[in-house]
């Protein structure tokens, strides 16, 4: 909706996703939607953990489909070495939001010592992980 205001109201989106080889989509969630993921070119290595942690992964090929429940953590990852992956996400939402893990953990202003208790590790770690992502 962002890039189509038209779209307002709908309940529709999608978005087109290109995958250098070797790229990762990090680790997210769409709170406000289920997406449909169709891979149009390349090979791609997607995966989402349902709410007991357990993680559903799956190797597309050109042509296939995949779902990703609304609301779950997921990723895609082109492990391909020399090709490029295309896919297209459908969303039964006209802005299904996207919520990076990395980005809002390690690259907001949550206070350290909250992160390291949380992930039961030290502050260095933390900024560490969190030195890898300003920009
Ligand atoms: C981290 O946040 C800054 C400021 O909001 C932004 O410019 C940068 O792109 C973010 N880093 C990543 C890896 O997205």
């Amino acid at each position: 909706m962002e890039q189509f205001p038209a779209l307002n109201g709908l309940s529709v989106s999608y978005a087109v996703l290109i995958y250098p080889s070797g790229s990762v989509n990090p680790v997210h969630t769409h709170p406000r939607s289920a997406e449909l993921l169709f891979l149009v070119q390349g090979s791609l290595d997607v995966g989402f953990v349902d709410t007991k942690n357990k993680l559903y992964t799956q190797t597309l090929q050109t042509g296939d489909i995949f779902v990703f429940p609304k609301g779950l953590v997921h990723f895609q990852y082109n492990a391909d070495a020399k090709n490029p992956a295309i896919a297209i996400s459908a969303f039964g939402s006209a802005n299904a939001g996207t919520v990076s893990l990395p980005n809002t953990l390690f690259n907001s202003t949550i206070d350290d010592s909250a992160l390291a208790l949380s992930f039961k590790t030290d502050v260095a770690t933390i900024q560490k992980l969190k030195s890898g992502l300003k920009g």
